[in-house]
């Protein structure tokens, strides 16, 4: 992948992760070329932050179409005006078909609040408490057809102490979040990371363990 990678963004709801990208990106910190972000809902905050970026965006809804792959098409199709190298789903609330994750097959990155393999789905923040966990974090990994299963790149993780509730929690992992994304999805666009074979390959080197960060409880890099 070349070092100035075309990125589609997709996204649903208030889109912390894609202001994260392109502040990263405003800063020179990251080398992704921010093409199109993509919202399956016309009233996703994240739609104001890429117009206040100046990058273009667009709205599939997805209750227009009569199933998953239909939508789908209609997604790639579109997409496919900008030609881009890496997809970034960034808290995009739709499940991928196979179709689609065939025709970007190790190009789409997604970030889900967890220490993945544990806690895959919904709900990740109370399960954690719930279960006592003494951790908790987030994972950016490979798109695969196996929901959230896909090889995993990079972890933040923070002690979860004793939350006042599961919203604070979710913010702090959400701090972690908005910094290692960016950083994992860099390191795909300039070639250091790989999707080979159905796993993940980092400097040359496949890898069945993500790579580790610690933070403190507030989500700051140790
Ligand atoms: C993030 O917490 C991410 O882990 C999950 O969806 C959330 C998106 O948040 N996949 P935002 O829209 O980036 O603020």
């Amino acid at each position: 992948m070349s070092t100035r990678c075309k990125t589609a963004i997709l996204i649903s709801g208030s889109g912390t992760n894609l202001q994260a990208f392109i502040d990263r990106v405003a800063d020179g910190e990251l080398q992704l070329e921010l093409s199109v972000v993509l919202s399956n809902k016309s009233d996703a905050h994240g739609l104001v932050r890429a117009k206040n970026a100046g990058i273009p965006s667009v709205v599939i809804d997805h209750r227009q179409f009569a199933d998953r792959d239909t939508f789908d098409g209609a997604v790639a199709a579109k997409l496919n005006q900008w030609q881009p190298d890496l997809l970034i789903l960034a808290g995009f609330m739709r499940i991928l078909s196979s179709g689609f994750v065939a025709r970007y097959s190790g190009r789409i990155l997604n970030i889900h609040p967890a220490l993945l393999p544990a806690y895959p789905g919904l709900d990740t923040h109370q399960r954690v408490i719930d279960a006592g966990d003494k951790w908790h974090g987030s994972t950016v990994h490979f798109v695969t057809e196996e929901l959230d299963g896909g090889p995993r790149i990079l972890q933040g993780r923070l002690p979860v102490g004793s939350p006042a509730s599961s919203n604070e929690l979710a913010t702090r992992v959400q701090a972690i979040e908005h910094q290692i994304y960016p950083e994992a999805a860099g390191w795909v666009g300039a070639g250091r990371v790989e999707f080979r074979g159905g796993n993940a390959w980092i400097d040359g080197v496949q890898t069945d363990e993500p790579i580790v960060q610690t933070f403190d409880a507030r989500g700051n890099r140790l």
